[in-house]
């Protein structure tokens, strides 16, 4: 069987945006947008027998550009926050612009998630899809060649994310999908059971920038180590948790943990499993979801109504050496593998 491939929709410019549908029911099935590499809807079915659409969406590439929520796109070239958009590289000073509250975010705001992908290849149960940002797009250096490779089994979803420049440069990317394991019009995901396997996680300023080190969960709102449920925890009056309006922080991974996360709804009876390679997890509660915007249903998306689990480098790591390094060289690979494994308790 060869893969589906249709029409989603246009944009502005004429350019038509494809919609690529992997696997088959009663497996996973995934629905990709090229239009910024995006997971725009996952069918699973529940432990009721039903098939629920699991993942944010909206319903058109307008709408998808309208947005500033990110929602189900592939996030580059640098996910999360960089401190006023500048660092160093090899003692040069970058500059790559602050469009929030002062920082830079997730790439930019003509970011990866934004940008019409190439088809590269596809099949069935996987697709590749390729980007070119060229040097100086957003303000960062080098030719860079990103690839997202989207593959769907029985078992779930696999996301490998890669990159190759031809000038030293920073990479950071991730998939910022939102799940909703009760479908995605099901409302708050308060009910939902979230376990993270992280001992400490990063306390930030208002605008969302590491404040010092990561400290421990345990004592806090944070402390997922044990399943727990997600409402009690976004409406702690914890000062972190008031400044990011729920929680929008990154979870440093236990070495060797495996999975990074589970995410569970007792309703539906779907559990997620999110495996990574990556050390850190920006867990975000759809804390800017304020009605604004409509689902591919129509409704209206508000607070809470999914939950990102972003697998990546821990936020402002170009200024920060002590988080690791995002640096990629020419002739290095840049590697992330995300695996979302679905299954029903
Ligand atoms: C990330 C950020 C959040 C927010 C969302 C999109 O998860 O950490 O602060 O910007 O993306 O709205």
């Amino acid at each position: 069987m060869t893969t589906r491939i249709s029409a989603f929709g246009r944009l502005a410019d004429g350019r038509t945006v494809s919609r690529i549908v992997l696997g088959s029911p009663p497996g996973p099935v995934l629905h990709l947008l090229d239009l910024g590499a995006t997971a725009h809807r996952l069918e699973v079915t529940g432990s009721d027998g039903m098939r629920r659409n699991v993942l944010l969406g909206h319903a058109s590439p307008a709408d998808y550009l309208a947005s500033t929520d990110y929602i189900g796109g592939t996030i580059g070239r640098y996910a999360n926050r960089i401190a006023a958009g500048r660092f160093a590289i090899d003692g040069k000073p970058v500059s790559v612009g602050a469009h929030d509250r002062g920082n830079h975010l997730h790439g930019g705001p003509d970011g990866f998630d934004r940008r019409l992908w190439e088809i590269a290849e596809h099949s069935h149960e996987h697709v590749v899809l390729e980007l070119l940002s060229p040097d100086g797009d957003q303000g960062f250096p080098g030719n860079l060649r990103a690839r997202a490779t989207y593959s769907v089994d029985a078992g779930g979803v696999r996301i490998l994310l890669e990159a190759t420049t031809d000038a030293t440069t920073v990479v950071n990317l991730t998939s910022h999908a939102y799940f909703n394991l009760d479908g995605e019009d099901a409302g708050a995901v308060d009910e939902h059971l979230l376990q993270v396997s992280a001992e400490e996680y990063l306390p930030v300023d208002p605008t969302g920038i590491p404040l010092g080190g990561c400290v421990p969960v345990a004592g806090t709102p944070f402390d997922f180590r044990q399943p727990t449920h997600v409402g009690p925890s976004v409406r702690s009056g914890h000062e972190q948790v008031a400044w990011a309006r729920g929680i929008d922080h990154n979870f440093a991974l236990d070495a060797g943990s495996a999975p990074a996360a589970v995410l569970e709804s007792p309703r539906s009876g779907i559990s997620l499993r999110v495996l990574t390679d990556q050390p850190g997890l920006q867990v975000y509660t759809g804390n800017f979801l304020d009605g604004g915007r409509r689902s591919s249903t129509g409704r209206l998306l508000r607070q809470g109504d999914g939950i990102a689990l972003e697998p990546q480098l821990f936020p402002d790591t170009p200024n920060r050496p002590e988080f690791g390094s995002a640096v990629l060289r020419r002739g290095e690979s840049y590697r992330s593998s995300i695996t979302w494994l679905l299954g029903r308790s």
